[in-house]
């Protein structure tokens, strides 16, 4: 079978059930599959489950929510074809993994310091800017439902990074953005894509020296286990759009779908309450475990991590365009340094 006649195959197979739905009164609940890559402790896990507990309460168990933690279903770039392909209805991927769905614009969330704060994350996702990457979105197939904000990305390695200077010539684990990829480069670091489902294996094994994630990704995936060292260098936000497939959202039955709008609405605020505080706590267990030294920058570090950094937002320009990025640091509040 070639590709294209396969993967139509699977898209159809897959389809079947979800259009079959609603048609009795004692029609089977429809099954809707949510896959993710974290544990269900953390924040996107614990998201996932009280979805799965309010679209079915909301929905008066006319569908059937399977969540899939730890990449148990799918890895990083397989989900999203899954989800192009009718396989999974749910996602919550980071942005900085939406290049393969052929969106490019979702990669300057990555720009260093653009988020550097939960103020500048909110004011960009509350900003009409959103319309146009919700836009690029529907244009693949793929509805956002929610932004959730997962807090500040902080480096890890075996060796202190506390100046731009200490990634030279380290193997640094990234999502998959070029933008991330342009961060490693100038810091003097080989960039590595590699999912999430293989990091900790990675970076024991040397594959990688250091990675960039969250405190509560951190803690639960026990990546103090294998990383000696945690700058605290809020250098961006881990940014999740909770993600359907346009075509099962748009043909949901009428008493169906608002039940999970309002299941999403509610998940979505659970979320933005819980990940700030998730983040806390890990940095908590991170210290107590006793194996992961924890660095704070001083204004002077900080100050020369922005200047190192900042020529990406200039060669993105390229990429993007200069307007474009205006228009992005409008969104976000972003006041660049005067050189
Ligand atoms: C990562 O790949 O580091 C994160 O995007 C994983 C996640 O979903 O939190």
């Amino acid at each position: 079978m070639s590709k294209v006649t396969r993967r139509t195959a699977l898209g159809l197979a897959a389809a079947v059930p979800m259009f079959a739905i609603g048609k009795g009164a004692h029609a089977d609940p429809l099954i809707l599959k949510f896959s993710h890559v974290v544990t269900p402790d953390a924040p996107k896990g614990k998201a996932a489950l009280l979805f799965k507990q309010l679209a079915e309460k909301y929905t008066g168990g006319k569908v059937s929510v399977e969540v899939y933690p730890n990449s148990s279903l799918y890895k990083d770039k397989e989900e999203l074809e899954a989800l192009q392909l009718g396989s999974v209805q749910f996602l919550a991927p980071s942005v900085s993994k939406f290049g393969p769905l052929g969106v490019k614009e979702f990669d300057v969330f990555d720009l260093p310091f653009l988020m550097s704060d939960e103020t500048h994350a909110r004011a960009m996702m509350a900003s009409p800017m959103m319309d146009l990457f919700n836009k690029k979105l529907e244009d693949k197939g793929v509805t956002p439902l929610a932004y959730w904000d997962n807090g500040p990305q902080l480096y890890t390695a075996n060796v202190p990074l506390i100046m731009p200077d200490d990634f030279r010539g380290l193997k640094m684990r990234i999502q998959g953005s070029k933008v991330l990829d342009a961060v490693a480069r100038q810091l003097g670091a080989l960039p590595q894509i590699i999912a999430f489902g293989e990091l900790y294996q990675a970076l024991q094994t040397g594959v990688v020296d250091g990675e960039d994630n969250v405190a509560s990704n951190i803690s639960t995936q026990k990546l103090y286990d294998v990383q000696k060292n945690l700058t605290v260098s809020n250098h961006s936000r881990l940014t999740y759009s909770l993600i359907t497939n346009k075509k099962f959202w748009d043909g949901l039955p009428a008493d169906v779908r608002p039940g999970l709008d309002r299941a999403v609405k509610e998940t979505t605020a659970f979320f933005n309450d819980t990940a700030a505080k998730d983040n806390e706590t890990a940095m908590g267990t991170i210290k107590a475990s006793g194996k992961t030294e924890i660095h704070l920058l001083t204004d002077d570090e900080k100050k020369a991590w922005i200047a190192k950094l900042m020529p990406v937002h200039k060669e993105m320009e390229g990429r993007f365009g200069k307007e474009f990025i205006a228009q992005i640091y409008k969104a976000s509040g972003f006041v660049p340094p005067q050189s």
